[in-house]
């Protein structure tokens, strides 16, 4: 299941129309992630309740909605996207959720797997509930909480609010404190109450919460993206903190209401990144960001004498020349970045690389201890599975380095050293330049390791280097050449219900990530296969039409060359439609292919980031030919934040 909620929250001192529209720009800046219901609270001192909008379906619903209802003026707002996971996507599941009195709103995004006893035990104290959510019962439990006359207000400062406001606000901020406690799963929680309008109180853990400081306003979001047209200044929220937030102060505590410095970081760049610019959908803009994403990757990781160094890198020397094992942890296009990268860290480094689905990970009960590097791949730093597995690890003794894309991320803060990958925000759910920008990565570290670990000389790694610096403008001319991909994929678009990816070496990975796009985007029943394993099965699939593409190693390789040319040759003789991606001058598969993409000559281990682009080109094609939502296929979001 794949689940990520928006969330989006906005504080002010006077009454205006900011809040409702901070909220939906928000809202709209993370669409992305997918949803199928959305609503907005509004609050301010005069109004006895938050105003409260929701409606099913896509964001235009509730900016209807809003439209049709006489809004008020606010000074603060919290907003959601919601993913149906407890109870189906209706007016009463969607958030925000209302206490019994009305007073009280709340937004969640994750799962409080403790919610049935929770429940039973509200229901026993006469609490009545109104959906099927898990959230309704954390809205209860902050009410029970809240007209406890022993419950102590929290015993610090919130600067910006009056006296009697204050005093409401610290009694919210010791209820949430009270709630989180008694809860298990993940959340973040956004909550605002009628009697506190310059209040909005929040909670995380395991699930992302991010704030951004404005002059006399402040900004609550599950990504920066939610408020990088308004503020650049933000604050990153811990693991089981909680936070006061008024129009001039984030007050940030942990779980036992022990205030906390939290770390303040610029999101500059969102702000430029996260727009379509003229391109028709993100997912074509972010396959036509790759040459930028890989170079961004790659830049300024040499010191003064040529030697690579990888600032972020936490890690002490010594401790990687121990390492006697490395476990690539991922999922799905991460995992055949990860894949890809095997291939060459155990061919630089000569240490075991195994390359393992994170959510299969922890349950093999895989062997794991001091000297094994963990290294965990993923674009959101988010995805649950991937948390859960580095989290398995440390607690075995690994040291766990993560390849990530968003700083701040809770994989980047709960790894011992990070890498990142600078691919820029990535708004398609369907994965492209962080795949590139991910392969980059694992690149740098493994060239870093043998540099370390004296695999190799000096002027052998510069000399890797160098010729990996040669890549994005490689990119860039297939790219330039995309054309011919998009005119095949235009004419199969209508008949193709079925293709077949083979690669092989490097290549295999890459031809499971073409299929996966193409199943993603344009819901066309697709496989990769390593081409050996074609006689061994998967050729009785082979008929009259079938459409086959076949990625070639280069002619430089001629043992690994010259069978797959036998794969083409053996598939195209069954009838295959052979679309064949090959380096140019390969002239030898001209005469099996019923169409050739050319790619420029690289290196073996460098042809993946070359040969991914005409099938990435492909898949966004044949889906925008079928009229098909791109940007946000059916059942999909871009971040997976439960196991
Ligand atoms: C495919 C895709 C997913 C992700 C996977 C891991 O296009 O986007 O398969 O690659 O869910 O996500 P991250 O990299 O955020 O951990």
């Amino acid at each position: 299941m794949k689940v990520m909620c928006g969330i989006v929250g906005y504080v002010s001192k006077q009454p205006s129309e900011q809040p409702r529209t901070v909220v939906i720009d928000g809202l709209k800046r993370l669409e992305y992630r997918g949803y199928d219901s959305a609503g907005i609270a509004l609050a301010s001192p005069d109004l006895e309740k938050p105003c409260v909008v929701k409606a099913v379906g896509k964001l235009s619903s509730l900016e209807r909605a809003l439209d049709a209802a006489e809004i008020p003026l606010a000074t603060s707002a919290i907003g959601h996207t919601r993913w149906a996971t407890h109870g189906e996507p209706t007016v009463a599941n969607a958030h925000p959720h209302v206490s019994s009195d009305g007073k009280l709103v709340l937004v969640h995004n994750g799962i409080i797997e403790n919610a049935a006893p929770l429940k039973a035990e509200l229901r026993a104290a006469g609490y009545q509930f109104t959906s099927e959510t898990d959230t309704e019962v954390v809205v209860h439990l902050l009410e029970q909480a809240l007209s406890n006359d022993e419950l102590f207000p929290w015993d610090g400062e919130l600067p910006g609010l009056d006296g009697d406001e204050e005093l409401k606000a610290r009694r919210l901020f010791a209820a949430m404190l009270e709630v989180t406690r008694r809860l298990v799963g993940g959340y973040t929680f956004l909550a605002m109450h009628a009697d506190v309008p310059h209040t909005v109180i929040a909670a995380r853990r395991s699930s992302p919460l991010v704030l951004g400081r404005g002059e006399d306003c402040n900004y609550l979001g599950s990504d920066p993206l939610a408020f990088a047209d308004y503020s650049t200044d933000a604050v990153e929220i811990g693991q089981d903190q909680v936070v006061a937030v008024t129009p001039t102060a984030i007050v940030v505590v942990d779980e036992d209401g022990i205030p906390v410095t939290p770390r303040e970081f610029t999101v500059d760049f969102l702000r430029d990144r996260a727009n379509k610019d003229g391109w028709p959908t993100y997912m074509e803009k972010e396959i036509n960001e790759q040459p930028r994403a890989v170079r961004d990757t790659l830049a300024n990781r040499l010191d003064r004498k040529g030697a690579l160094t990888l600032d972020e890198l936490r890690i002490p020397e010594s401790v990687l020349r121990s390492v006697d094992k490395a476990i690539i942890v991922a999922c799905g296009t991460a995992a055949y970045a990860g894949q890809v990268a095997r291939y060459a860290i155990e061919h630089w480094c000569r240490i075991p690389v195994e390359v393992e689905l994170a959510h299969e990970f922890r349950y093999r009960d895989p062997i794991v201890n001091e000297k094994t590097l963990v290294i965990a791949i993923s674009q959101s730093g988010e995805t649950m599975d991937t948390i859960m597995a580095i989290r398995h690890a440390r607690e075995q003794g690994a040291r766990v380095l993560s390849i990530v894309n968003t700083p701040g991320s809770t994989i980047a803060r709960e790894s011992d050293a990070v890498l990142l990958t600078h691919a820029g925000p990535e708004i398609a759910v369907a994965s492209t330049k962080a795949f590139t920008a991910q392969i980059a990565a694992t690149y740098l570290l493994g060239l870093y390791l043998a540099q370390v670990r004296g695999n190799k000389y000096l002027d052998e790694i510069q000399d890797y280097l160098e010729k990996l610096q040669t890549i994005p403008d490689k990119i860039r001319t297939v790219l330039d050449r995309a054309d011919s991909v998009r005119q095949v994929a235009d004419a199969m678009a209508e008949e193709a219900t079925s293709v077949i990816f083979l690669g092989r070496h490097v290549a295999y990975p890459v031809a499971m990530e073409g299929a996966l796009k193409l199943k993603e985007i344009a819901y066309i029943h697709a496989e990769g296969f390593a081409a050996g394993e074609l006689k061994h099965g998967p050729i009785a699939l082979i008929e009259e039409g079938q459409p086959v593409f076949i990625i070639v190693p280069t002619p430089r390789r001629p043992e690994l060359h010259q069978k797959v040319v036998s794969a083409i040759q053996q598939v195209s003789a069954r009838g295959a439609k052979t679309f064949v991606v090959a380096e140019d001058g390969d002239h030898s598969v001209n005469d099996f292919a019923d169409v050739v993409f050319r790619v420029p000559a690289a290196p073996t281990l460098y042809l993946p980031l070359l040969q991914v682009i005409p099938l990435q080109v492909f898949a966004c094609e044949v889906a925008t030919a079928k009229g098909l939502d791109v940007d946000q296929p059916r059942n999909l979001a871009k971040s997976v934040t439960v196991e």
